[in-house]
């Protein structure tokens, strides 16, 4: 798809993943709708999108309320066109003790990271199945692709159903003449880590969790800008799956093979809780 004259937008675009994925669409020529909560960021993310020459539309939007996501699809389109590209990145981490953590915790982080990407899809898609035009990333995680701590188990399974959705709605779009990716990534140096809930996470819950993710990540975390070329790139090539590095490559690929990874994975869990 050549991204040039689209109007992309993006969910979570004031920060991190979002950020660069916006400051890449326009540095390709793409104008931009940035749809985040945060009106602070908003606002510093929408100017450095006006300083690359690209129109900009930045929207407080919580994408977990459907009305606020039916709003941004009105707003995106009376102001600045047809959208052709559309990002569902909005996400939060929730983490900790399995039994301590509320249900209203639970239904906080399927709102945003599970809801989010349906208010997406239901805001958006029938405009672009209407003019057989488009391309969708829903940003999962390798978190719903591999699950590696029982802590993570509310992202995780909130980032496995990002992954089952987003297989099934390409699928489902192809024939409309709709793209779609699904970008995985690792670590990478964002913001996640201040809207994150951590409930009941010990110190040595915390340190089983670092030594899980410099075991599968090698130690290193990526920077947004790389994340946000991927995804340029995705777009530009037409890419399905989106992963930052050889780790998470091979780490996808032990998986499969789900016995085998399972009794690895127990075999590096000695700690107790
Ligand atoms: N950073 C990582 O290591 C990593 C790894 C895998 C997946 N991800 C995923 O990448 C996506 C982007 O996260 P990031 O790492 O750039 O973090 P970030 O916190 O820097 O950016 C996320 C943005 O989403 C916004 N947001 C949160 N709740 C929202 C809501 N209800 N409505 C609208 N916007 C909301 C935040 O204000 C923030 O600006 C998330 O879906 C996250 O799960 C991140």
């Amino acid at each position: 798809m050549n991204v040039a004259g689209e109007v992309a937008v993006i969910t979570g675009g004031a920060s991190g993943i979002g950020r660069a994925s916006a400051l890449a669409f326009a540095r390709s020529g793409a104008d931009v709708v940035l749809a985040d909560i945060r009106t602070d960021r908003l606002a510093r993310t929408a100017d450095e999108v006006r300083a690359l020459g690209r129109r900009v539309l930045a929207l407080e939007c919580d994408v977990s309320k459907a009305e606020d996501v039916a709003y941004l699809a009105e707003a995106a389109e009376t102001q600045l066109g047809p959208v052709g590209i559309l990002m569902n990145n909005a996400g939060v981490v929730l983490r900790g003790a399995l039994e301590e953590i509320s249900l209203e915790d639970w239904r906080w982080c399927f709102g945003i990271n599970v809801f989010g990407v349906v208010h997406g899809i239901h805001a958006f898609l029938p405009r672009m199945v209407e003019r057989g035009h488009g391309w969708i990333v829903n940003t999962g995680s390798m978190a719903g692709l591999v699950a590696l701590t029982g802590e993570g188990a509310p992202y995780i399974s909130s980032k496995f159903a990002v992954v089952g959705l987003t297989e099934a709605l390409a699928l489902y779009c192809r024939p409309f003449g709709i793209g779609v990716s699904l970008l995985c990534p690792g670590g990478v140096r964002t913001n996640l880590a201040e809207t994150g809930r951590s409930i009941g996470m010990t110190p040595q819950r915390e340190i089983a969790e670092t030594r899980v993710a410099q075991a599968v990540q090698g130690g290193t975390e990526a920077e947004p800008e790389h994340i946000g070329e991927l995804v340029l790139n995705a777009v530009q090539n037409e890419r399905f799956l989106v992963l930052q590095d050889a780790f998470s490559r091979d780490l996808v690929r032990r998986h499969a093979d789900l016995n085998e990874f399972m009794a690895w994975r127990f075999s590096t869990s000695t700690e107790q809780p």
